[in-house]
């Protein structure tokens, strides 16, 4: 899995997780349910781990990912084709020129995005997936911090110091998408099984299915950095080629926002009361959490134990700042591992 830039992204805590996970085999593959998938790396660590995926996030932008490399296990994007997504079409949309122009890019780069995004319409869908999870990446690559939610991108992008210390940001978006193409090609690979990639609110899809044999839970952690439409609206804007939403603020980020009950405080208690009733089929989940977020740790252990399962509780104390999400020096980071025996 190319390295990933997304904030909360559990990719150093790969080891640690899965060493609470039974191990899949061929014979007796087990099904793997990442419920808010993210950037996809615990999707992808499961599927080269020999488990049956299914991968689920809110935001399109980031099933992107998982429609590229988690569901997709044949299909890359050769040069010849990645090259034609960067030519100027007729009557493409201004969709990005419009919203982000001197905002977050400047008016050629903003016009080469509405270029691609018109262009790669015509990959078929696991290449298109694939080729908008390269952009996503380039494009966080490309602003400072990897996120939308502030208005300094091209001011960073224009200062000496900070192109010294991140030189991406200096970069043209058109080379970091050659830069970072070839790893994602790489990445795509076949385990023998099929798995599957959603974009849905996982109540919705649990409500549909809980066929599952372990169900990693990653939600938003509320209170603590757990906005990611403003942080990623940029990127959803892209994605889905919003024109029935307002943008508003410095950031022209879209609204309203797409509905998800976790991360309010007003409904994150009974957001999880219905996810707990839902996934009750499923014998083990993997719940991540952290000690900054609402409710606090033992509210949240309170409401497991509810469930009527078994709880062990471990915590992962963070080394190093990594931002976003509450991962900060001193903070730990909480694993429930709730089993139904
Ligand atoms: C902490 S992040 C997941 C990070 C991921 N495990 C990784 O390693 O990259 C939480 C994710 O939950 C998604 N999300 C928020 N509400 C959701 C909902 N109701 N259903 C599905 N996904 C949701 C967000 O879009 C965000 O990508």
């Amino acid at each position: 899995m190319p390295s990933v830039q997304f904030l909360g992204n559990k990719e150093k805590l790969l080891p640690w997780i899965f060493s609470f996970v039974p191990t899949s085999t061929l014979q007796k593959p087990l099904r793997f349910l990442d419920g808010f998938s993210g950037s996809a790396v615990v999707s992808y660590e499961a599927k080269r781990r020999g488990f049956q995926v299914t991968s689920n996030d809110l935001l399109q932008s980031c099933w992107q990912s998982a429609a590229g490399l988690i569901e997709n296990g044949t299909n890359t994007l050769s040069l010849a084709k990645a090259e034609r997504l960067f030519e100027r079409p007729t009557g493409a949309s201004e969709m990005m020129r419009r919203l982000f122009a001197g905002r977050f890019f400047t008016e050629s780069e903003a016009g080469l995005l509405d270029s691609f995004r018109s262009n790669v319409e015509i990959l078929p869908a696991a290449t298109q997936a694939l080729a908008m999870a390269v952009m996503n990446r380039a494009l966080t690559r490309k602003i400072l911090m990897g996120h939308f939610a502030h208005c300094q991108a091209l001011r960073y992008a224009a200062d000496p110091t900070r192109i010294r210390r991140n030189p991406s940001i200096a970069k043209p978006i058109q080379q970091l998408f050659f830069d970072l193409l070839p790893e994602f090609n790489q990445a795509v690979f076949d385990n023998g099984l099929a798995h599957r990639a959603h974009n849905m609110d996982l109540l919705e899809l649990l409500h549909d299915e809980a066929d599952f044999d372990v169900a990693y839970f990653d939600p938003p952690y509320c209170m603590s950095h757990s906005d990611y439409q403003s942080f990623y609206h940029l990127l959803e804007t892209f994605s889905r080629r919003w024109t029935n939403k307002e943008f508003v603020g410095g950031t022209n980020r879209y609204w309203p926002p797409l509905g998800t009950d976790f991360d309010k405080k007003a409904t994150v208690i009974d957001a999880f009361g219905r996810l707990f009733k839902l996934a009750a089929p499923i014998p083990l989940w993997l719940i991540s959490y952290n000690d900054r977020s609402y409710p606090n740790v033992e509210m949240f252990h309170n409401l497991l134990l509810a469930t009527g399962r078994t709880i062990e509780v471990h915590r992962y104390q963070y080394q190093n700042s990594r931002g976003g999400k509450g991962s900060v020096k001193g903070s730990h980071e909480i694993l429930f591992v709730a089993r139904n025996e």
